[in-house]
């Protein structure tokens, strides 16, 4: 860190008298997995029935982030280490202020998320929305496989760029076996005890 920085963290509230007021524990619920297998259905239905049942949350998107804070950044693995680690530093203020927060990201390296589970600390909880990507392909909600399969997007993940399976998510949702409802109600249970204080 530069020698001119003062930082305040001791200054500044605990993240416990955060969560006391909002009656809730802060937690970074990350969801990793390819384009196509489910992250951002699971990501704002799982947000729609934590306000539902009184918490208070955040979605942070990748497509959403990459069109503002991280618009300047493209898919290369260098920019693809730097969008997870704005993403991470950004989630993780919301989680200590006692924020649920949502993350659905592609976060397709192993390096990657350590990195994301690094930053954020024991608040970081890994969901794998596992698909397999011929499912994925063959559902193409964006057209994006395709495209890539045409050569017209360079290094598309799980084409030409690769997705390492994620070794040992806290969840493992498996969206082609189970319906989105079933889904949301495993995944809405797994990180329940996570949040309530
Ligand atoms: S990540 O790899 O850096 O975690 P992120 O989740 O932010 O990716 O962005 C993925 C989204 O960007 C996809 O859902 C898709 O809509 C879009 N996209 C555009 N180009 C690519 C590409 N080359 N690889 C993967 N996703 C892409």
């Amino acid at each position: 860190m530069a020698d001119n920085i003062f930082p305040i963290f001791d200054k500044s509230l605990s993240s416990n008298e955060k969560e006391s007021a909002l009656k809730q524990k802060g937690l970074v619920v990350w969801m990793v997995g390819l384009s196509g297998s489910g992250k951002s259905t699971l990501a704002t239905g799982l947000e729609n029935r934590l306000h539902q049942n009184g918490f208070h949350t955040m979605l942070l998107d990748g497509d959403n982030l990459r069109s503002g804070i991280n618009s300047n950044l493209g898919f290369g693995e260098e920019d693809r280490i730097e969008n997870i680690r704005r993403a991470a530093e950004i989630s993780k203020l919301f989680a200590l202020n006692g924020t649920v927060t949502i993350c659905s990201l592609i976060s397709p390296t192993e390096k990657i998320r350590n990195m994301a589970s690094e930053i954020i600390g024991d608040k970081y909880c890994e969901v794998f929305i596992n698909c397999p990507i011929e499912v994925c392909e063959e559902r193409d909600v964006k057209g994006l496989y395709a495209k890539a399969r045409r050569g017209e997007i360079k290094n598309f993940t799980g084409i030409d760029s690769p997705f390492e399976i994620p070794k040992s998510p806290s969840v493992d949702v498996k969206t082609n076996e189970m319906t989105l409802e079933d889904s949301l109600d495993y995944l809405f249970s797994s990180i329940i005890n996570k949040i309530k204080i």
